[in-house]
């Protein structure tokens, strides 16, 4: 079976929003953990906009199953990371502006700056993860860069508006999962993954986990909702 790591980077959003100390995404982890979750993943983003690097520290003590930290290959993510000594390290794009990882890092392009990243990170014990579009060029250079898994990104497929484009990125995705699985990569899929389009990826079992986060905050905000509001009228009550 496939496992979930949960990210829990919008947790913090939320505390960011009003740069409060709550909500903690370190509380947010354990109890992921408590519900069966098989890994925590934070993004720190090198404009510290959600995940700061306390919550990293933190994590890195208390997280019991595997602290998944996805970075950019840069000086300082990779100074950060070899002294935090995350279980797996996925290597994403990131540019300012955008809302979200907008697709996967372009291995044509990066190849140098990616292979001394991960040789770096990996001669240090810490194995490294690409975050890749599912296509077979990405594949074949993620390969080449000696990284012991890949991350597909699945954002295309969940976003895709109508049903023949869906089936167009869903193809893609499948194809990307037989070929990296031929090259014995490690295979993680992430990005968009919601309560329904989970549902598509039945019987892939080359997959190792699923990387999902904002369906599962956003869920949790609707779930969570009654009690939270029963807890306020309470106190209220007894005033
Ligand atoms: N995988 C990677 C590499 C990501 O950058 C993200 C978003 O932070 C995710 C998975 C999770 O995506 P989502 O929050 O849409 O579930």
């Amino acid at each position: 079976m496939a496992g979930l790591a949960v990210n829990v980077d919008h947790v913090a959003t939320i505390r960011e929003v009003r740069k409060s100390s709550y909500p903690d995404p370190v509380a947010a982890a354990l109890i992921a953990e408590i519900a069966g979750a098989d890994g925590i993943v934070v993004h720190l983003r090198e404009d510290r906009r959600h995940i700061q690097d306390r919550d990293v520290r933190i994590l890195r003590n208390v997280v019991q199953t595997k602290l998944i930290l996805e970075m950019a290959a840069t000086v300082e993510m990779v100074g950060i990371a070899l002294d935090i000594q995350p279980d797996l390290v996925t290597l994403v794009p990131e540019k300012r502006g955008e809302l979200t990882t907008e697709g996967g890092l372009d291995m044509i392009i990066h190849k140098n700056n990616i292979t001394e990243t991960v040789d770096t990170l990996q001669n240090s014990g810490i194995p490294v993860s690409i975050f890749i579009d599912p296509e077979p060029e990405q594949i074949k250079l993620a390969h080449r860069a000696n990284a012991s898994m890949i991350e597909i990104h699945t954002g295309t497929f969940c976003e895709a508006a109508t049903p023949a484009k869906k089936d167009a990125a869903f193809d893609k995705i499948v194809n990307a999962i037989k070929f990296a699985h031929k090259l014995k990569l490690g295979i993680n899929v992430g990005h968009g993954i919601c309560y329904n389009t989970i549902k598509d990826f039945h019987g892939l079992h080359e997959i190792d986990e699923f990387s999902i986060g904002h369906s599962i905050v956003s869920r949790a905000v609707l779930t969570g909702m009654e009690a939270a509001v029963k807890e306020m009228r309470d106190l209220i009550r007894q005033l």
